[in-house]
């Protein structure tokens, strides 16, 4: 990735010690001087390359916040509390997290003269009505962490028609990767390499048929890096593959990788689930030139290594 992105910049990563931010610090250190901003609660300081400057701080904290983008170039704003299950139990944390403190890195921003990357999602679309969904399809949330997404995406778009800030917003589809936090809130990638490592079984919630558009993690740090330079600012775009995988067949590449013998099991499907999610990266394919480079079999290998 030594040809694209900034150089010689003043960068911040908010969530820098998290799973999207910490691959994104690791290619943008070579060339850039990187702040980070991290509370450490979810994200691992021991994983930063040395010479990073980190901020130990909350990202609630508007001060810390103030602090840590004073003289950058560009923010990477990535974070955020992920889990849909947390906005539903408490949204009032979600939001304070997801939208207030996105407003204080676009003031912040504003301030230092910086451009802001902004970590959206695909979860503003809620249940497509058609698949793959381009940006402009219909944006109905249907969990508070969806909404509290599409706030903030709406403020990076307003932020630059009012007051010129250089924005733009990603929206992530299913990211995967090394170093995505395990747990009740994985992705479905983690969680399943997980269960055949202990034996197994991989537990298929649901019939399977249900789809999702898997992006490794290293298409979407290379498309922050287009999104750091590019002149299509005060937009947002679409980051997957444009590709659909079937959550069984998920279930058997991954089995097949790990241990060929641990079962598949099929389980209750997950309240609210939504059936078809797919990417129409059209866009970020015109104006960024993102071109997703990593197969699921490859991607799945990059997981099962680490
Ligand atoms: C993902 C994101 C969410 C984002 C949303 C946008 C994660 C963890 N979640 O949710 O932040 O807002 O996309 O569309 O990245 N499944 C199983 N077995 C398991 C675990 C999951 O069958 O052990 C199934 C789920 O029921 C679901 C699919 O796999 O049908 C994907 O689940 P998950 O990885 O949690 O992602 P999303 O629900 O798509």
């Amino acid at each position: 990735m030594d040809d694209i992105g900034p150089q010689g910049k003043r960068v911040v990563v908010t969530g820098g010690g998290g799973f999207v931010g910490h691959h994104l610090v690791d290619a943008l250190a070579a060339y850039n001087d990187v702040t980070v901003l991290d509370d450490f609660s979810n994200g691992r300081r021991e994983r930063l390359p040395e010479g990073v400057t980190v901020h130990e701080g909350d990202v609630c904290d508007p001060e810390a916040v103030t602090r840590a983008v004073e003289g950058a170039d560009v923010v990477f704003h990535e974070a955020a509390v992920v889990s849909v299950e947390r906005s539903v139990e408490d949204p009032e944390a979600t939001h304070a997290v997801n939208v207030d403190a996105t407003l204080s890195v676009l003031s912040a921003a504003r301030k230092a003269d910086a451009r802001v990357v902004f970590a959206s999602s695909a979860a503003v679309y809620g249940t497509p009505e058609h698949v793959p969904v381009a940006e402009t399809a219909p944006k109905e949330p249907v969990s508070p962490y969806g909404l509290e997404k599409l706030s903030a995406d709406h403020y990076c778009r307003l932020f630059a028609e009012l007051y010129g800030v250089e924005t733009v917003a990603l929206r992530y589809f299913n990211v995967y990767g090394p170093g995505q936090s395990k747990g009740p809130y994985s992705g479905v990638i983690t969680a399943f390499v997980d269960q055949a490592r202990g034996g197994g079984p991989v537990t298929v919630q649901g019939d399977g048929e249900q789809t999702r558009d898997f992006v490794h993690v290293s298409d979407v740090v290379r498309a922050n890096l287009l999104a750091a330079t590019t002149e299509h600012v005060g937009e947002a775009f679409n980051i997957g593959t444009g590709r659909a995988v079937p959550v069984r067949r998920l279930a058997e590449v991954v089995r097949d990788s790990v241990d060929p013998s641990v079962d598949i099991q099929t389980g209750a499907a997950r309240a609210g689930d939504v059936r078809h999610s797919r990417a129409d990266i059209t866009k970020a394919r015109g104006r960024l030139g993102y071109e997703p480079t990593v197969d699921l079999e490859e991607g799945i290998r990059t997981v099962v290594e680490t």
